[in-house]
């Protein structure tokens, strides 16, 4: 079973190689993605950006007021510290954030969403720590067509080879992201089950990408 250990010690282990690895896997796309995602909140108050990885949407952002970068790997925070000096990181659970409530007029997570282990608790705490009218800013990946092959490949023909190149904890925590991965009408099902209603999306890569902002009702 994945664990959130094993999230922060997967991405730790990668995180030099992160940023070549996004650019290459998104054909470069991933700037203007992070960017669009961005134009598509307001520019006010403080903005929180869970699941921050090596930094790049806050270092993109152009919000007036405080921008704070929180995550599970303390190497990727290492990463984002060297490349936003006025930017605040620290270690923390998107399911469990050390913030009062209210504190925050956006909330932004790139490629994370579907890395929580409870996206429920997750969206709970966001509704907490964002103030009335808030925007939650998501950019993930849609589940596609080849999902359920993928990861039927990953759990028998692959799997000795995964075995065998990454462990069990890394190789389970592949297959779980994968199966954690949600249709965009699955996502706009659960914001909405949790009080967030949806104002914007957008696609990109044939789809295969969503750019969604929804608003604390
Ligand atoms: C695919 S990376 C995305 C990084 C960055 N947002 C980007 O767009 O490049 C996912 C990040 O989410 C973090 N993460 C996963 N679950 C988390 C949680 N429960 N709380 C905080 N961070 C989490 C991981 O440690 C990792 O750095």
């Amino acid at each position: 079973m994945t664990t959130k250990r094993v999230v922060a010690e997967v991405f730790s282990a990668v995180s030099k190689k992160y940023d070549l690895f996004l650019k290459l896997i998104t054909f470069g796309g991933i700037d203007s993605w992070q960017r669009d995602l961005l134009q598509m909140l307001s520019q006010e108050g403080n903005r929180l950006d869970v699941g921050t990885g090596t930094g790049e949407v806050l270092l993109k952002s152009q919000n007036r007021g405080l921008r704070v970068g929180m995550d599970l790997s303390l190497e990727m925070l290492r990463i984002a510290r060297g490349k936003c000096k006025a930017c605040r990181f620290l270690a923390g659970d998107a399911e469990n954030m050390p913030f009062k409530e209210g504190v925050f007029g956006s909330i932004t997570l790139s490629l994370v969403y579907r890395h929580l282990l409870n996206r429920k608790a997750f969206l709970k705490e966001a509704k907490r720590v964002l103030k009335g009218g808030g925007e939650l800013g998501l950019l993930d990946i849609n589940r596609f067509f080849l999902t359920p092959l993928l990861i039927f490949l990953m759990k028998y023909p692959l799997k000795p080879f995964g075995l065998m190149l990454f462990g069990k904890e890394k190789w389970d925590f592949f297959i779980h992201s994968l199966e954690n991965s949600l249709s965009l009408e699955e996502v706009q099902k659960e914001l909405s089950e949790e009080g967030f209603k949806v104002v914007e999306v957008q696609k990109r890569l044939f789809g295969l990408v969503y750019l969604l902002c929804c608003r604390k009702d």
